[in-house]
């Protein structure tokens, strides 16, 4: 228990710099929303395909200023508005991160507020209660990003359990880079999303890894079936292929997710990362709760994306649980979501 424990009306700064968006958030207690602001790189990374860590770095250090004044400002925040600064310290790109968490650390020193150090991983989680704040526990989770796919259940504010991962790509990953291959631009995901509402899901039976079998997920196998099938028939239509591919992602993915949250008895299902903005996803998961009468937690499509609205909710619960990080928290690339199991 930490000093911050029944404090109630914390208003707390969030920095997300974790990959390409430059973030600022000002949240009270994990509920209220008062400024999100995002900054996107992606024009900046588009011509190269794909994120460049030193541009995107560089990039934090030009956009960050900039966006915490203007996150303070929609929040209506002069000097001594806030409670505490919290910052994603991992995993992410170390040039990106370090740009975030150094920002934080000094912010904190000058307003004399505590520092919170956050997971990305555990951000994505608070994103679904920070719109759901009564969100029935156990819930499992499906979180579903550019670097990370994962199946957590969620027992209790803080316990997870990694019921599986991705073996090889992430789901995000496989987006961008079948759309890279097909010509669609970066980021893939939106691309494909939006290409696929004018083809045919079931044009092309590509494949599905590991569907049936255990929590865990394999997407590079998909990827190279789509190459494959596009060189030996040229002629077939990008929206088929697009919209099969989607549908072969969606189906492993959904199919998985409600597996688990029978199997484990959790109440609910929730979705997470910027793959949750997918319009075929979010169908099939709402149908599937329906089903199995589970409620569905679908955060809004700007909540699933890398926001600093979800830092700042994750890093109200981590200065509750455990008070202030040190300020020799270093930032972790690597960081994992720490495993009750
Ligand atoms: O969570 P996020 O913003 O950043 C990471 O932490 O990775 O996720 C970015 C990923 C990218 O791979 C992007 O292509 C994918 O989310 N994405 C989507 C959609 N919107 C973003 N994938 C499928 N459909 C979408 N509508
Ligand atoms: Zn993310």
């Amino acid at each position: 228990m930490s000093d911050y424990a029944d404090r109630e009306g914390l208003r707390i700064l969030g920095i997300e710099t974790s990959c390409d968006d430059t973030a600022a958030a000002v949240v009270v207690d994990a509920r209220e929303v008062l400024s999100s602001v995002v900054s996107s790189q992606v024009d900046l990374h588009a011509r190269f395909g794909g994120v460049v860590p030193e541009i995107a770095s560089r990039a934090h250090v030009e956009l960050l200023v900039p966006v915490i004044a203007g996150a303070l400002v929609e929040a209506g925040i002069t000097d001594d508005g806030l409670d505490a600064v919290g910052a994603t310290v991992g995993p992410g790109l170390i040039g990106s991160l370090l740009v975030g968490v150094s920002a934080a650390k000094a912010l904190a020193l000058v307003w004399g507020v505590p520092f919170v150090a956050v997971n990305h991983l555990e951000a994505h989680l608070y994103a679904a209660l920070l719109e759901e704040p009564e969100l029935e526990l156990p819930v499992v989770v499906l979180l579903v990003s550019g670097g990370h796919t994962m199946l957590v259940l969620m027992e209790g504010h803080g316990r997870y359990r990694v019921l599986g991962s991705t073996i090889d790509d992430a789901a995000g990953e496989a987006f961008d880079k079948v759309a890279r291959f097909l010509g669609l631009g970066y980021p893939g995901g939106p691309a494909i999303d939006h290409l696929a509402m004018q083809g045919a899901p079931d044009a092309i039976a590509f494949p599905r890894a590991m569907r049936d079998e255990g929590y865990d997920f394999s997407f590079s196998g998909l990827k190279t079936a789509v190459v494959n099938h596009v060189r030996k028939h040229p002629e077939v239509g990008t929206a088929d292929v697009a919209a099969s591919f989607q549908e072969a992602v969606v189906d492993v993915l959904v199919t998985k997710a409600r597996r688990a949250a029978r199997e484990v008895g959790a109440r609910g299902l929730a979705l997470a990362g910027g793959v949750a903005a997918n319009s075929q996803l979010r169908e099939r998961v709402l149908d599937a709760c329906e089903e199995d009468g589970l409620h569905a937690f679908l955060p809004s499509r700007s909540m699933c994306t890398d926001n600093a609205a979800m830092v700042a909710a994750a890093a109200w619960w981590r200065l509750r649980s455990e008070g202030p990080s040190p300020l020799d928290v270093g930032a972790d690339p690597n960081l994992r979501l720490p495993d009750v199991s």
